[in-house]
This record gives structure tokens, C-alpha cells and sequence, in this order.
């Protein structure tokens, strides 16, 4: 197994979801198996200048700045496609997604890199993710309900890309109870 571990919490020791994520990452680690890890919340830039949908900006286009944007959108296209699993944690900020995920999912969500555009509309080419574990944490939304936009988007983002079987861990209400975390990590230990 090539694991490819995503963190998004602005929280350093202290997040929760990165506590769960590498437990995770440890349950499902065997002898052998080898992770790969981003925090997505150190140092990713948005998009920018783009010229259209799908990431485009033509090579003889491109300034100094585009040529870094589209360094690290490779980098990080190739650390998505080294890997036969996937693990993504993400707190709900307001409502959403951080801002640092979306950030990277603009980095690579890329025409004819991550997905194609055809005459029956855009296909994701992302074949080698067998499978995702979605990580999500809250305050005290109640994961995948109708006001959780974190969880949808995501699946819907990664799904967009070509990831077939994507199973969400919820870790919900964190700051109501401590025996929240509690019930998260039993989940998390159970699987
Ligand atoms: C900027 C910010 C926005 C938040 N927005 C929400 C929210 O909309 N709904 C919610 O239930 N919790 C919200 N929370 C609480 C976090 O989702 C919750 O504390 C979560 O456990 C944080 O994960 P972490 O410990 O990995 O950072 C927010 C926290 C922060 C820092």
C-alpha cells in the first residue's frame, strides 16, 4: 500500500483531525507499506492569472510567478498519483472546507493532467487511487448533514478527479464533549 496522508488544519499538536489522520494512517499502515505526507495548510499559493477553466495559462503566456504556480501544481499532481490511497483530514471552518484545501484542490484539479475535457464533458484520469478515507472533523456540525459543505464538496471534488470508493470518517461535535474524540478514535480502531 502507497498512502498518501493530506492534512489541512490550521491547528498544529494540538488538531484533532491530525491526530485522527494519523491514526488512521497507522491502522492501515502494514510492513512494508509506504506514506507519503502534505500539510496543505503550510504554504500553498492560490491560483492565479489563470486564462481558463481546467487550469490554463499557454506555455509562451506564462510570467515568472505562473511558472512557480505551475511548478508546485506538478509536484503536487505527482505526489497524487504516487499513491494507491488516499487519506485527506479536514476540519468544517464556516461551514466549508479551509481555504487551504481548496487551495490545493485547484493546484490539482488540471486539464490533461487530473481530468480531461470531452464531448460529453469533463472526465477525471486519476485511476490509481483505489481508495480515499475522508477524515472530517467539527466543532458541532453534525458531519454530512445540511450544513456540513466540507464533506460533499470534497467527495464530489475527488469523485470529479476519478476516485471511485471514498469512505468518510466523521468526527463530529469535538467541542461539546471530549468523549467525542473518544467515540472517533474507537471508530477509527473498529475499521
Ligand atoms: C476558522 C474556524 C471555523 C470553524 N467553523 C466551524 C463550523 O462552521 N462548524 C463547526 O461545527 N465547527 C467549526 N469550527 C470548529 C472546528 O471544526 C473543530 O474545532 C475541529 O475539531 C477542528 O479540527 P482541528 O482540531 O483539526 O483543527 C471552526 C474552527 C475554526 C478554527
Amino acid at each position: 500500500m502507497r498512502i498518501y496522508h493530506i492534512d489541512s488544519s490550521a491547528r498544529k499538536e494540538e488538531s484533532t483531525s491530525k491526530l485522527l489522520a494519523r491514526l488512521l494512517v497507522n491502522k492501515l499502515k502494514k510492513l512494508g507499506d509506504t506514506s507519503n505526507y502534505r500539510d496543505v495548510s503550510i504554504g500553498l499559493p492560490f491560483v492565479s492569472g489563470i486564462k481558463g477553466a481546467g487550469f490554463i495559462i499557454p506555455e509562451n503566456e506564462r510570467t515568472e510567478s505562473d511558472h512557480k504556480l505551475f511548478k508546485i501544481s506538478d509536484q503536487l499532481i505527482k505526489e497524487f498519483k504516487d499513491c494507491d490511497t488516499l487519506v485527506v483530514s479536514a476540519p468544517i471552518y464556516n461551514f466549508g472546507p479551509p481555504a487551504s484545501l481548496k487551495a490545493w484542490f485547484d493546484l490539482v484539479a488540471r486539464n490533461g493532467q487530473t481530468f480531461n475535457y470531452t464531448d460529453k464533458g469533463p472526465v477525471g484520469t486519476v485511476a490509481n487511487i483505489k481508495k480515499a478515507y475522508l477524515v472530517i472533523t467539527s466543532g458541532g456540525v453534525v458531519v454530512n448533514s445540511s450544513i456540513d459543505f466540507c464533506t460533499p464538496w470534497l467527495k464530489q471534488a475527488l469523485t470529479f478527479l476519478g476516485v471511485k470508493e471514498i469512505e468518510v470518517i466523521g468526527a463530529e461535535a469535538l467541542n461539546r464533549s471530549p468523549e467525542n474524540l473518544e467515540k472517533a478514535k474507537d471508530k477509527i480502531n473498529s475499521l
